[in-house]
C-alpha cells in the first residue's frame, strides 16, 4: 500500500508538471515562423535628403538617456566620438537613404530605463527589436508617428499601461509582438485597420475585454496570439475572417461558450490552442475534418462529445493531440494509428471507456501517451497487448495510465518488457500503473 501511496503522489506530482508543461508549450510553436525579412524598397514617396539625420543623432542620444542600466556596456559605442552613429551597436542605416536610421536592434542586453518618445523622430525607422531587456514605462503612443515601421518587438520586458491605438497609423505594421510584458487594457480596436499585420503577439500581459470585432479585417494575418490574459466573452465566429490565419493562440484566458463551427472555413489552420478557459460544448464536427490542423490542444475546458472513430484518417498531420482535463467520452480511436507523425497523446482526466488500442505502438514518433483518470479497462491478458506493443515506440518517454480500470496480469512477455528498453524510457510507467 505504501507503494501505492507513493505513486499516487507520484502521478499528481506529474499532473502538476504538466500543467506547467502546457504553459511553456502555449509559447512554442512547430512550424516557426520564416523570420521576418525586412522588405527595402518601399521608400518611393520619401525625400531622399540626409539633411534631417541630424535629428536622427538627437533622437538615437535621447533614447540612450532614458537607459540608466547598461550592464553589459551594449551602447557604450554610442559615446565614441569618432565613431558615426550609423556605427553604432545596434544601429542600422539605409542604403538609399544612409545617414537614415532604418532598424534599432538591441535585444537581450539586460537594459534598464523607459522608451524615449524622441524614438519617434526616427522617420525611417523600418524594425525596431528591443524585446527581452528590462524596460519599463509605458509604450509612447509616438511610436504612431513612425510611418516605415514594420515590425515592432518589445517582448519580454515591464512595459505597462495601454498598447497604443496611435500604432495603427504604423500603416506597414506587419510584426507586433508584445508578449510577457505588464499590458493592460483592452487590445485596440485600431489594430484591425492595419492591412500588412502578419503577427499580432501579445500573450502573458493583463489584456482584459473582448476581442475587437475590427480584427475580423485582418485579412494578412498569420498567427493571432492572445493567450495568457484575461480577454473575456466567447471565441468570436468572426474567426473565420482571418482566412490566412495558421496560428490561433488563445489559451489561459477566462474565454467562455463553445468552439465556433465557422473555424471550420480557415483553410489553413494548422495550430487550434485554446488550453485553459472555460469552453464548454462540443468540439464541432467539421473541425475533425480539417485536414491543416497539426495542433488540436484543448486542454482544461469543459468540452465533451465522443472523439470521431475516424479522427486519424480526417486530421492525418497531427502532432499534438491535447484533449485532457475536459468530459470526452467513448473509445480512444485505433484510427489515431494512420496520423502517424503524433508526437503527444494527451487524453488524461476524461470519461473514456474500453480497451486501449495495441496498435497506438505503430506511431514511431510517438513521445508522451496520458491516459490515466479515465474508465479505461482491461481483463484479459490480451487486453494489455497494447503494453507490448508499445515496447516498438522508441520515443516514448512518458506513460500514464493510472486510474482506470485496468486489471488482470501483465503480459505473458512482461519480465522481457521489464528487461526492455520501455521500463527506463518511461520513467513514470511504473509509479502509474495501478492495477
Ligand atoms: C488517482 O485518483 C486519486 C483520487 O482521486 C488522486 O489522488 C490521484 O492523484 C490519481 N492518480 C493519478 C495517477 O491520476
Ligand atoms: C535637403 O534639404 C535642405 C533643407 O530642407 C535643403 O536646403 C537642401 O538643398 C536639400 N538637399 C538635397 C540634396 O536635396
Ligand atoms: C572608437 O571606435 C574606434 C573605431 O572603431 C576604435 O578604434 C576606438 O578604440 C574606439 N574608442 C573607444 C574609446 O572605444
Ligand atoms: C520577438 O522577440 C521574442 C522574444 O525574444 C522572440 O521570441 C520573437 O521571435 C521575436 N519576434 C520577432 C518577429 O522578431
Ligand atoms: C474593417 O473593414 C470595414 C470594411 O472592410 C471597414 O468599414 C471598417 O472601418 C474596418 N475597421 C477598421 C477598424 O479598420
Ligand atoms: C490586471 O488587471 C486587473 C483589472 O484591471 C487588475 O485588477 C489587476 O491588478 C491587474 N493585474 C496585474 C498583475 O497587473
Ligand atoms: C466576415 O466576412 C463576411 C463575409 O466576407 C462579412 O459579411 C462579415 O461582415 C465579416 N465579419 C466581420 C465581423 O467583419
Ligand atoms: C467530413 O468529411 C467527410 C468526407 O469529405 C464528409 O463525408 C463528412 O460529412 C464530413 N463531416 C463533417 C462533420 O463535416
Ligand atoms: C487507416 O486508414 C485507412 C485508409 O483510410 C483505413 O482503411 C484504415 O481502416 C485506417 N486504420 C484505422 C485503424 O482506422
Ligand atoms: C518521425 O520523426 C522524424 C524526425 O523528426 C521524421 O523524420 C519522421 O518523418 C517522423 N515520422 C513520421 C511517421 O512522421
Ligand atoms: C514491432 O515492430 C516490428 C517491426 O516493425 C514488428 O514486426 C512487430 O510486430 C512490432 N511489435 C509489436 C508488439 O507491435
Amino acid at each position: 500500500m505504501g507503494y501505492l501511496s507513493n505513486s499516487q503522489r507520484a502521478c499528481s506530482w506529474w499532473s502538476s508538471l504538466m500543467r506547467a508543461t502546457l504553459l511553456l508549450l502555449c509559447l512554442f510553436v512547430l512550424s516557426s515562423p520564416q523570420s521576418p525579412a525586412i522588405t527595402t524598397s518601399t521608400a518611393t514617396s520619401l525625400v531622399g535628403n540626409n539633411s534631417k539625420s541630424v535629428s536622427d543623432h538627437s533622437a538615437l542620444i535621447s533614447f540612450k538617456s532614458h537607459i540608466y542600466d547598461d550592464p553589459y556596456g551594449a551602447l557604450s559605442s554610442w559615446d565614441n566620438k569618432s565613431l558615426h552613429f550609423c556605427q553604432w551597436q545596434g544601429v542600422t542605416c539605409g542604403s538609399r537613404h544612409p545617414e537614415r536610421v532604418i532598424a534599432l536592434d538591441l535585444p537581450s542586453l539586460g537594459l534598464s530605463g523607459t522608451i524615449s518618445p524622441s524614438i519617434a523622430n526616427l522617420a525611417f525607422l523600418r524594425r525596431l527589436s528591443l524585446q527581452h531587456n528590462k524596460l519599463d514605462g509605458s509604450i509612447p503612443q509616438e511610436l504612431g508617428h513612425l510611418h516605415q515601421l514594420q515590425l515592432l518587438n518589445l517582448s519580454v520586458n515591464f512595459l505597462e499601461g495601454q498598447i497604443p491605438s496611435s500604432l495603427a497609423n504604423c500603416r506597414h505594421l506587419s510584426w507586433i509582438h508584445l508578449g510577457d510584458n505588464l499590458l493592460s487594457g483592452q487590445v485596440p480596436q485600431e489594430l484591425g485597420s492595419l492591412p500588412q499585420l502578419i503577427d499580432l503577439v501579445l500573450p502573458t500581459n493583463n489584456l482584459t475585454g473582448a476581442m475587437p470585432t475590427s480584427l475580423a479585417n485582418l485579412s494578412s494575418l498569420d498567427n493571432l496570439d492572445l493567450s495568457h490574459n484575461m480577454i473575456t466573452g466567447g471565441i468570436p465566429p468572426w474567426v473565420a475572417n482571418l482566412t490566412s490565419v495558421t496560428r490561433l493562440f488563445l489559451g489561459l484566458n477566462p474565454l467562455s461558450g463553445g468552439i465556433p463551427s465557422s473555424l471550420c472555413r480557415l483553410p489553413s489552420l494548422a495550430r487550434l490552442d485554446v488550453p485553459e478557459n472555460q469552453l464548454s460544448g462540443m468540439i464541432p464536427p467539421c473541425l475533425y475534418n480539417l485536414t491543416s490542423i497539426r495542433i488540436l490542444s484543448v486542454g482544461f475546458n469543459s468540452l465533451g462529445g465522443i472523439i470521431p472513430s475516424d479522427i486519424g484518417s480526417t486530421l492525418p498531420h497531427l502532432r499534438y493531440l491535447d484533449m485532457l482535463g475536459n468530459h470526452f467520452i467513448g473509445l480512444i480511436p485505433s484510427s489515431l494509428s494512420n496520423s502517424s507523425g503524433l508526437l503527444r497523446i494527451r487524453f488524461q482526466s476524461n470519461n473514456l471507456h474500453g480497451k486501449i488500442p495495441r496498435n497506438l505502438g505503430t506511431l514511431q514518433n510517438l513521445s508522451i501517451l496520458g491516459l490515466s483518470e479515465n474508465q479505461l479497462t482491461a481483463k484479459e491478458a490480451d487486453d494489455w497487448s497494447f503494453l507490448t506493443a508499445l515496447t516498438n515506440c522508441s520515443k516514448l518517454t512518458k506513460l500514464e495510465i493510472g486510474n482506470n480500470s485496468l486489471s488482470g496480469v501483465l503480459p505473458n512477455t512482461s519480465p522481457q518488457i521489464s528487461r526492455s528498453s520501455i521500463f527506463r524510457r518511461t520513467r513514470y510507467l511504473e509509479a502509474c500503473l495501478q492495477i
